[in-house]
């Protein structure tokens, strides 16, 4: 069986471990032989569903969907006619998105919210921007660590979306204790990953909880050649409030605090505004 998704249980994101700061994606998205295997073992994608009613709910043309990762979600929306741009910080994952997108219809973008935010300014790489919706899927608001990483974050999408256009995320309910869980929602995996072979997760364990902090650890064996890959991922956990204050802050208006409905009661799912 395959491990759950990102959104179902145990994570499929994180950082650099230690010392809580972060300056380059987890290998889990930025190794060559990992990002190739993350749709893989991810599973079913039934947490993007949710996503797509979203942007239909919301009227969202131009979509930005940032931290996109392997371009699942990306991919979905393009089929459903929108204009998306999809934006990663680990170049190993926009690879494994881009060859998904076999005519060309979604602009990659390798960077963060910050380069969008930029581009956007100097009308240079995505000239005249103005995202009708943002979205960050897969627990991506938690790969930000530090206070700063957040509130640039924020700011950058802010700049790329138009007036009162909308930013909508998850983020797992620390309340939840998620990561108490994550251990035995795990069995051992092997999967025969087409065009590489079978790949084993060895282990997955929670190394560390220091709240606002979780840190765990993925070990990956390939068999076509007997390579070990490990990853060491860090996400942090903010509260309800935390949230809300920091979107007021940057400029956004809180309009709804939604839960996942893949997960109930794991998630808070926010959908924000644009101020003007
Ligand atoms: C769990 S994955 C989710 C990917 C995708 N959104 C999905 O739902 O499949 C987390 C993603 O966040 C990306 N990421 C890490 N640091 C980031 C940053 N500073 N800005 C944007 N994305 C980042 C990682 O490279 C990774 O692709």
């Amino acid at each position: 069986m395959a491990v759950p998704s990102s959104g179902a249980g145990k994570p499929l994101a994180g950082a650099l471990g230690r010392g809580y700061s972060r300056r380059v994606p987890d290998a889990l998205f930025a190794h060559h032989r990992l990002a190739p295997i993350y749709d893989a073992f991810g599973g079913a994608r039934d947490d993007l569903t949710a996503y797509l009613d979203i942007a239909d709910e919301l009227g969202a043309r131009r979509v930005l969907d940032i931290g996109c990762g392997t371009g699942c979600l990306a991919i979905l929306l393009a089929d459903r006619g929108r204009t998306v741009i999809g934006v990663d910080p680990a170049e190993a994952s926009l690879e494994v998105a881009k060859a998904k997108d076999r005519t060309g219809r979604i602009t990659w973008v390798h960077g963060d919210a910050t380069t969008v935010g930029r581009a956007k300014r100097r009308e240079a790489v995505l000239p005249a921007l103005g995202a009708d919706l943002a979205l960050m899927t897969g627990n991506v608001a938690q790969v930000f660590l530090t206070d700063d990483e957040w509130t640039r974050t924020l700011q950058g999408i802010h700049a790329a979306l138009r007036s009162r256009g909308y930013f909508v995320f998850e983020t797992r309910r620390p309340e939840r204790r998620g990561w108490e869980d994550w251990v035995a929602e795990t069995a051992p995996v092997t999967l025969d990953v087409p065009g590489i072979g079978l790949v084993e997760e060895l282990s997955f364990e929670v190394t560390e909880v220091s709240l606002p902090f979780v840190s765990f650890r993925y070990t990956y064996r390939f068999a076509s050649d007997g390579a070990v890959v490990t990853s060491d991922s860090t996400l942090r956990f903010r509260d309800r409030d935390e949230v809300e204050a920091s979107l007021l802050a940057s400029g956004y208006r809180v309009l709804d605090v939604r839960d996942a409905p893949d997960r109930p009661g794991r998630e808070f799912v926010f959908v924000a505004e644009r101020t003007p």
